[in-house]
C-alpha cells in the first residue's frame, strides 16, 4: 500500500503510512498565479494499492478538487486500486431535497469522487449513515466515538455523564460513555411556547457532574453553546465538547469559552489545534 498525502491531511496521511508500514508520498503542489491548483506525485504508484488521503475542509472546493486531482492522477499513473481517504466529508450534511429545487451536493461529490477514479471511499462519522446510498462505490463510514471515549477516560473527570446533542447523537453517546464507564443521557428539545425551546438532559441529574456533550460535527458550535448554558444553569460542574469533526467555523472556539466549555476534543480528521485523537489506527483497522 502507499499513501498519498492531501495538502489538508498532513500528518493524517503520515500517521496512517505509519500505521500501515506504508509508503508516504507527499504530492507537490502549487498555485499558479491565477488561482488554479498544480500537482505532480513524486513517486511510483504502478500496479500499487494507493490511499489518498484528503479531508474536505474548509476552503472546501478547493481541497475537493485537490482530492479529484489526486484520485484521477493515481489512476492515471496506474494504480491498481485507489482508495479515497476522506475523513471529513463536505456536503454531507445536504443529503436530501429539503426545499423545491434545491441541489443534494452530496450526490454529486460522490459522483465525482468515484469519475475521478476512487474504487472506494473512507470517511468517518459521516452525517447520515443513510449516504451509502449516494454512493456508486463502496463506503466505509467508520466511527471515531470509541477513540473519543479511550481519550476522556484518561482525563478522569468528575463523576462523568455524556450527553447526546440531540436525540439522534444518543448512540454516539452511549459508545463513548461505555468506554469512560460512564453514564449517558441526550438533550432534548422542550418546546415551551411556539418560540421559546428549552434543552435539558433527558433523564440525568448533572448537577455536582462533569459533563461531556458529543456530537459528530462543531461547525459554529451554536448547539453546544446552548447546551453548555443550560448544563452551567442546572449545576454541571465542568462542561467538555468532544467531537470528531472540528469544522469550528467563525468564532466558534471563542464563544464555547465564553459559554463554558472548559475543553474541545476532536479528531484529526480536520487538523486542528484541538485534534487530541488519531483516526489513524481506526482507518489502518479498517483496512485489514
Ligand atoms: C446536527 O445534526 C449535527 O449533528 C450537529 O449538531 C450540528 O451540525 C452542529 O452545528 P453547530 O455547531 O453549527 O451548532
Amino acid at each position: 500500500m502507499i499513501v498519498v498525502a492531501g495538502s489538508v491531511s498532513q500528518k493524517l496521511a503520515s500517521r496512517l503510512a505509519k500505521e500501515l508500514k506504508s509508503e508516504l508520498i507527499i504530492p507537490e503542489t502549487k498555485r499558479f498565479p491565477d488561482g488554479e491548483i498544480y500537482i505532480r506525485l513524486p513517486g511510483e504508484v504502478k500496479q500499487k494499492h494507493v490511499l489518498v488521503v484528503q479531508s474536505t475542509c474548509a476552503p472546501q472546493n478547493d481541497n475537493l478538487m485537490e482530492l479529484l486531482f489526486m484520485l484521477d492522477l493515481t489512476k492515471n499513473l496506474g494504480a491498481r486500486k485507489v482508495t479515497a481517504v476522506v475523513p471529513y466529508l463536505a456536503y454531507a450534511r445536504q443529503d436530501k431535497r429539503f426545499k423545491p429545487g434545491e441541489a443534494v451536493s452530496i450526490k454529486t461529490v460522490s459522483k465525482l469522487i468515484a469519475r475521478a477514479g476512487a474504487d472506494e471511499l473512507i470517511t468517518v462519522d459521516v452525517h447520515e449513515s443513510k449516504s451509502k446510498r449516494d454512493f456508486s462505490i463502496p463506503l466505509r463510514n467508520l466511527t471515531a466515538m470509541p477513540l473519543l471515549g479511550i481519550c476522556l477516560k484518561k482525563m478522569k473527570l468528575k463523576n462523568p455523564v455524556v450527553l447526546g446533542g440531540d436525540q439522534g447523537s444518543e448512540n454516539r453517546a452511549q459508545i463513548v460513555a461505555s468506554k469512560m464507564g460512564a453514564d449517558a443521557d441526550y438533550l432534548e428539545k422542550r418546546r415551551l411556547t411556539p418560540t421559546k425551546v428549552v434543552m435539558t438532559p433527558k433523564s440525568l441529574d448533572v448537577r455536582g457532574r462533569d459533563v461531556v456533550i458529543v456530537d459528530d460535527i462543531i461547525s459554529t458550535g451554536g448547539t453546544v453553546v446552548e447546551a453548555t448554558k443550560i448544563l452551567k444553569r442546572q449545576g454541571a460542574r465542568k462542561v467538555y465538547a468532544a467531537c470528531t469533526h472540528a469544522v469550528l467555523a467563525g468564532g466558534a472556539e471563542k464563544n464555547l469559552a465564553a459559554a463554558g466549555v472548559v475543553k474541545i476534543i476532536a479528531t484529526d480528521t480536520i487538523e486542528k489545534k484541538v485534534s487530541l485523537v488519531s483516526v489513524a489506527p481506526l482507518i489502518a483497522h479498517s483496512l485489514g
